[in-house]
């Protein structure tokens, strides 16, 4: 125990006290009923009559699965333990989950420990990072994003889904649902991106797609979207860093997708790592009491981040280990990640009464619902059948959805002259370091997936050219450094090409965890062999690596054309192929927007005005912009174009004014002027003209992605109402306010023209 002063941070009865508790219980659940909040389950209930306090703390504790551990490992070491120890410490009930262990066999002797060998016989729930795919890799999220289809990212969630529980997962650590503003964090490539409706579409989808329509069936991936709150904030985009945010913007911008993902049924989330206004996320009741508990009636539970807790010291938020785990269970967190500090101090602290039984009673009750909703006290060996890890992992059907996810990815940013598509019998110089590479497709959250097993550039052209085209493959550089004689080569295999592909960007280690950059720029042994190649006068196709938006420069940003093509996975050289060859008409548009420099981050699109905004092609002098470029996207939020051509009509409003309890239709006509049939995201925006708070210049209210058949056009309509124009007022609370605003139906978040649109006051 320590001092006093601890207790004003979290309160005794924040989290024990049964009032506030009944009381976020009580809250109208939007869930399917599997998990019955406030009524005591009576199953549940004889257990906990005879459970230890050690037995409880036992299921607040996640280890490591030492009985199967991944190849490798995305963790700092932290109390790693030998498999018989852990085996040993399960039969006694000190454990009640292992994380990031695949293997129906390791999982059915981890299992049987605990519900043949202990006591209570509670099963184990298997937990682990399956963030984008298990053997089948799809693209990475941000990538998947980028195909504005929600539903497809709901397949590939199911997908993962059928893949895990084949293994003896239960549980994923997904999706991560943090909104990124600043594309200098790693962990970008995670997420939906910068935006926050498409980031609520993204989180609800894959959720859905995880949980699927039943949690007791055997390939139901329980979700956890994380990381509870504000991690994609980090100051300077700098992993780990601490989060200074307004209530007004947590609410707006970095809650929805949480409250998301609730809605769509999620039942765990992970607390973050991240400080938010002085308070460590994983140690803040506002966060998991007051708005996860009371305000959104969330039920399922709450896991740290990984030694989360433990890092309340590091923060200087808690003295020592015994204070970290109070701070930590005071606030809500149900569940201790690998540090084992609930399994050392917690018993403790309840037997002191520095932490109230009936907090630590609410978090086993918690865990135990959803270990119950999950069916493992009917079926403890659910998802540990060794015929379906023979018979659902690497499908040829998850093959085909991870070919389509990655053609549906890819975002052609530019086409200059329609240098794309190539024709098949073109001689190609294939360059850069990411060529023949197979280290790098997949992304770099894949803990359980062979790297031989996804197809490389090289091999997708060359097999989608049938031996027509002529491909000489250069590396001309090392990711990170020149390569001796490299450019020489690169050059001489361009001058005898018809086209260069240049393969370049990020490797799988320069995006995601602890990855931050100061410049989120094309490494400059990468650059020097782009420069080198343009040289030479032939056509360049820049095909982008990377996790995050990019500042392009250069022979880079100069080149024909642009194919954003992330880490796309399993199948990453045949859809990039497909898309080059003309065999797909690439349809995806940007979820980040790539800025003209890294000293713009963070950057997005919907920034607020300043008294002094910066116009492209206006005033330079005293407005908005910094010295060496103005405040714009070299290729906006929403921005992507495919091989056909589209124009706009005017936006079109069924009533220049809205009533408060009214609609209206926004409608826009597409004309797909050219010469093949494609796929246009048309994209509705508004924009609030004045408000009791200043508002963005731009937001994303909705999109929709049709297809229009080459010289014909299509009507897109959108429904709008009061709930689209709110916001969070100075008051926390979501209001609208009558006024102007302004509404477009444009291709991108940098084009169209507004019509204006009134709010009526309402009676
Ligand atoms: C990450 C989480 C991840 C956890 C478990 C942490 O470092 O922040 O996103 O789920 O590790 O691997």
């Amino acid at each position: 125990m320590t001092g006093g002063r601890n207790f004003s941070r979290a309160p005794r009865n924040a989290v024990g006290n049964t009032t506030v508790l009944m009381a976020a219980l009580a809250v109208g659940s939007c869930w399917s009923g599997i998990v019955h909040g406030a009524d005591p389950d009576s199953q549940i209930e004889t257990l906990m009559a005879r459970m230890t306090v050690e037995e409880k703390v036992g299921q607040l504790n996640l280890l490591n699965d030492e009985l199967r551990p991944a190849k490798s490992s995305i963790n700092p070491e932290a109390n790693r333990r030998q498999a018989e120890e852990l085996l040993k410490e399960i039969r006694a009930g000190r454990v009640g989950a292992l994380f990031n262990g695949v293997g129906v066999a390791g999982g059915l002797r981890a299992q049987r420990a605990a519900v043949e060998e202990s006591r209570l016989k509670i099963p184990l729930l298997f937990g682990a990072d399956v963030i984008h795919g298990l053997r089948t890799v799809f693209p990475i999220p941000l990538a998947e994003a980028a195909s504005f289809e929600p539903e497809l990212a709901e397949k590939t969630a199911r997908a993962a889904a059928v893949e895990a529980t084949a293994v003896g997962v239960h549980w994923t650590f997904a999706p991560m649902v943090d909104v990124a503003r600043d594309q200098r964090w790693g962990r970008v490539c995670e997420g939906a991106g910068e935006d926050v409706y498409l980031g609520k579409l993204f989180a609800a989808a894959r959720v859905r797609g995880f949980q699927g329509t039943s949690l007791t069936a055997e390939n139901a991936l329980l979700a956890t979207p994380k990381h509870f709150a504000a991690y994609g904030a980090v100051a300077a985009g700098l992993d780990y860093n601490s989060v200074d945010i307004s209530e007004q913007s947590l609410r707006e911008i970095h809650f929805p997708p949480f409250q998301a993902a609730f809605e769509a049924g999620a039942l765990s989330t992970m607390s973050a790592f991240n400080d938010i206004n002085g308070v460590p996320a994983s140690a803040s009741p506002y966060l998991m009491t007051q708005v996860l508990r009371g305000e959104w009636g969330f039920r399922g539970f709450v896991v740290s981040d990984y030694t989360a807790d433990k890092e309340l010291i590091l923060h200087g938020y808690a003295q020592d280990d015994q204070d970290a785990t109070r701070l930590a269970i005071l606030a809500g967190v149900d569940m201790s990640m690998q540090s084992g500090l609930y399994s050392a101090h917690l018993a403790k602290l309840v037997g002191e009464g520095a932490v109230p039984t009936a907090t630590l009673d609410a978090a086993v009750r918690r865990v135990l619902r959803v270990k119950k909703a999950l069916g493992l006290f009917d079926n403890p060996y659910r998802s540990l059948d060794p015929a379906r890890e023979r018979r659902d992992v690497a499908t040829p059907e998850h093959r085909r959805l991870a070919h389509a996810a990655a053609l549906r990815s890819v975002v052609l940013l530019k086409n200059d002259k329609q240098v794309l598509p190539l024709p098949k019998t073109a001689r190609i110089a294939l360059i850069g370091p990411f060529g023949e590479d197979h280290a790098n497709l997949h992304g770099p959250w894949t803990l359980f997936a062979e790297a031989s097993e996804a197809i490389s550039l090289q091999d997708g052209l060359a097999r989608a050219a049938g031996g027509a085209a002529t491909i000489e493959t250069v590396k001309g550089s090392d990711i990170d450094a020149p390569l001796p004689g490299g450019i020489d080569a690169a050059v001489a295999a361009a001058r005898s090409a018809d086209v260069v592909l240049l393969a370049i960007g990020e490797s799988e280690r320069m995006s995601g965890e602890a990855q931050s950059r100061t410049e989120i720029v094309v490494p400059p042994a990468q650059q020097a062999l782009a420069e080198a190649v343009a040289a030479t006068g032939k056509p360049v196709v820049v095909l982008l690596r990377t996790g995050r938006a990019l500042a392009l420069h250069g022979a880079v940003r100069d080149a024909s054309a642009i194919l954003v093509a992330w880490f796309l996975g399993s199948e990453t050289g045949s859809a990039v192929a497909d898309v080059i060859f003309g065999d797909f008409n690439p349809s995806g548009r940007l979820p980040v927007s790539f800025p003209f420099e890294s000293g713009q981050q963070p950057y997005y699109y919907n920034h607020k005005s300043t008294g002094r905004p910066y116009r492209a092609g206006g005033a330079k002098e005293y407005t908005a912009r910094y010295r060496e470029t103005g405040n714009n996207a070299l290729y906006p939020f929403g921005h992507g174009i495919g091989y056909a051509a589209f124009q706009y009509g005017v936006t079109r409003l069924s009533d220049s004014n809205l009533p408060w309890n009214g609609e209206v239709t926004v409608a826009a006509r597409i004309t797909n002027t050219g010469r093949v049939d494609g796929e246009e995201v048309a994209q509705l925006y508004i924009h609030d003209r004045v408000a009791s708070v200043t508002r963005p210049v731009r937001e994303l209210k909705g999109f929709r992605k049709v297809r229009v058949p080459a010289g014909s056009s299509e009507e897109v309509t959108f429904k709008l109402t009061r709930q689209d124009l709110q916001f969070i007022g100075t008051d926390g609370q979501w209001r609208a306010e009558p006024g102007l605003f302004d509404i477009w139906i444009a291709p991108s978040s940098a084009a169209g023209d507004p019509v204006p649109l009134q709010l009526l006051p309402g009676s």
